[in-house]
């Protein structure tokens, strides 16, 4: 049974040209990439519907329309399995689609992540949000990160990053935070950083691929300047409601994989597989 939430729109930015991946993502999109055999992003939809919502938003871009078709219904494929035990492989999906909304807007420059949510704002309104990341997989058998994210929405009422700790030499890969601990594991952020070196990380605390953000984040992204790389970067925007204490950073439960990267690709596939393999329906 789907829960109640709070949040009922889940937005998925998944323009970007996923790079690290090439020539795999020259013609596909990053997000449809397979672990096992579900792509990506059904598992970044799985874990947001589990957590009560039921409209996905998807910023998408060129060469991206693979996502649009996945979650469609496929009537010829669908007539050729129908009556056969293939039919059981699309069950999970066929639930989704009848289950969710799915909306999309197209980001024409990917001017970054921060560029990615505002361009998701006409899918949105003036509502709170979660946001899902589909390369980075989440794993928690009991509850979903979005889940526990959305439990805490519920006391605190303002924008909420996940965020698990990391190698310190790793810290010009993510968004690094430091603030005071107002439970355990959960911050009152205080400051971010977008991608620090070592020496300037203000903690090995890294944000990863799951936000709940409050709506006026669009107003502050129409004014956040290309920071980091030259993009608009959500963390910038964030550092604003920081500044006035509506910032909380969440060390969720659970597992994840970087699946950007090949090398964590690779470890959730063994794992996920080593986990799985009684159920893979073959
Ligand atoms: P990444 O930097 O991890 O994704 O962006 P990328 O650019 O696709 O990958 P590489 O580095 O070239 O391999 C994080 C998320 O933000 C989205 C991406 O799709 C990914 O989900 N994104 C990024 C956008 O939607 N638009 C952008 O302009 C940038």
């Amino acid at each position: 049974m789907q829960k109640k939430s709070p949040i009922s729109i889940c937005l998925f930015p998944a323009a970007g040209y996923g790079t690290r991946f090439l020539p795999a993502t020259k013609a596909m999109p990053k997000e449809m990439l397979p672990v096992l055999t579900k792509p990506l992003i059904q598992y970044g939809v799985e874990e947001a519907m589990s957590a009560g919502m039921n409209t996905m938003a998807i910023v998408t871009g060129r060469g991206k329309r693979a996502i649009e078709d996945h979650f469609d219904v496929s009537y010829e494929l669908e007539h050729q399995i129908q009556g056969t035990a293939k039919e059981k492989q699309l069950a999970d999906i066929r639930h989704l689609i009848d289950k969710c909304t799915f909306s999309y807007t197209r980001q024409i420059e990917m001017k970054g992540l921060g560029h990615a949510i505002l361009t998701g704002e006409t899918l949105i309104g003036n509502q709170p949000f979660s946001v899902i990341l589909a390369d980075d997989l989440c794993v928690n058998d009991e509850e979903g990160v979005l889940s526990q994210m959305v439990a805490l929405y519920k006391t605190y009422q303002c924008s909420i990053v996940a965020i698990e700790e990391i190698d310190p030499s790793q810290t010009d890969k993510y968004g690094v935070i430091a603030g005071d601990e107002i439970e355990p594991g959960i911050y009152r952020v205080s400051t971010m950083v977008e991608k620090p070196s070592p020496e300037d990380a203000p903690s090995n605390l890294a944000i990863i691929g799951r936000y709940i953000l409050t709506p006026d984040i669009f107003e502050i992204l129409r004014h956040t300047k290309p920071g980091k790389g030259g993009e608009i970067q959500i963390t910038d925007a964030l550092m604003e409601q920081a500044r006035e204490g509506k910032v909380i950073a969440y060390t969720f439960r659970g597992k994840r994989y970087d699946c950007g990267s090949v090398d964590g690709y690779v470890k959730a596939t063994v794992e996920l597989y080593e986990k799985d393999k009684q159920n893979l329906k073959s």
